[in-house]
């Protein structure tokens, strides 16, 4: 059976469209039964009418703190029938209840190699820092921000001229990828939490990559003879 679930955003969207498209080619076996926005101008809410998927409204200004919008996000989870949620660009921290009342079923994605870079502005932040390696991560959520156990990271490399918006893109690229893959093993029931530690069950393990001889990016490139 698919798994049900709520699509949180605020602005683009390009994830939940990653992962439309992925449900729609047959690859991820998931159903969005809600995309809930806290803004009502968010690119995002319009990429799911168009696919004909039910969409919310909640904006945060409406009610008089954390807890009482965190209720009504709940309520209306609950009541579309969504057992799991996806942070996908949502710009809110989540309550304890929240996180609670979800327990190990929301996964979010961050635009930098956690735990470098947390908070709104990891592609600036990484491209400002001259880092030379950054990604994105997709993580189960936890009371504390860009936080709980990983889930996978992919990295990209950075260079000295990129700035946020040029280094953004080419994590966003990889977002894609990794977040319907990460959303598909939560949906076939593979992960399992170790505290801090997410086991891929039945995964090969990359024996010749433990020995660090294995695929890695390294950047810039090594030059002959090193
Ligand atoms: C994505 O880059 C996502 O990783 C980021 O917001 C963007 C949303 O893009 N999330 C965060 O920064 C969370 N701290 P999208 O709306 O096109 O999917």
């Amino acid at each position: 059976m698919a798994l049900p679930i709520a699509v949180l955003l605020s602005g683009s969207g390009s994830n939940l469209q990653a992962i439309i498209d992925k449900i729609e080619a047959g690859g991820l076996d998931a159903e969005i039964k809600l995309v809930l926005s806290n803004k009502a101008e968010a690119f995002g809410l319009a990429r799911a009418k168009k696919h004909d998927l039910p969409t919310a409204v909640l904006s945060h200004k409406d009610f008089p703190d954390r807890d009482a919008f965190d209720a009504a996000m709940i309520e209306a989870i609950r009541a579309a029938g969504a057992a799991a949620v996806i942070l996908a660009g949502f710009m809110r921290i989540l309550s304890p209840a929240f996180v609670a009342a979800f327990a190990n079923k929301i996964l979010n994605i961050h635009p930098a190699l956690l735990p470098s870079f947390p908070g709104a502005h990891g592609q600036p932040e990484a491209a400002n820092y001259g880092i030379k390696l950054s990604g994105c991560t997709v993580h189960f959520v936890d009371e504390k921000m860009d936080h709980g156990p990983i889930v996978i990271q992919a990295a990209v490399p950075a260079f000295p001229d990129d700035d946020g918006d040029t280094l953004g893109k080419r994590i966003l690229r990889l977002e894609h990828r990794i977040y319907p893959q990460a959303i598909q093993w939560l949906a076939t029931g593979r992960l399992k939490l170790e505290g801090r530690k997410v086991r891929l069950s039945d995964a090969d393990l990359p024996q010749a990559d433990m020995s660090g001889a294995g695929p890695c990016l390294i950047n810039p490139a090594l030059e002959q003879g090193f």
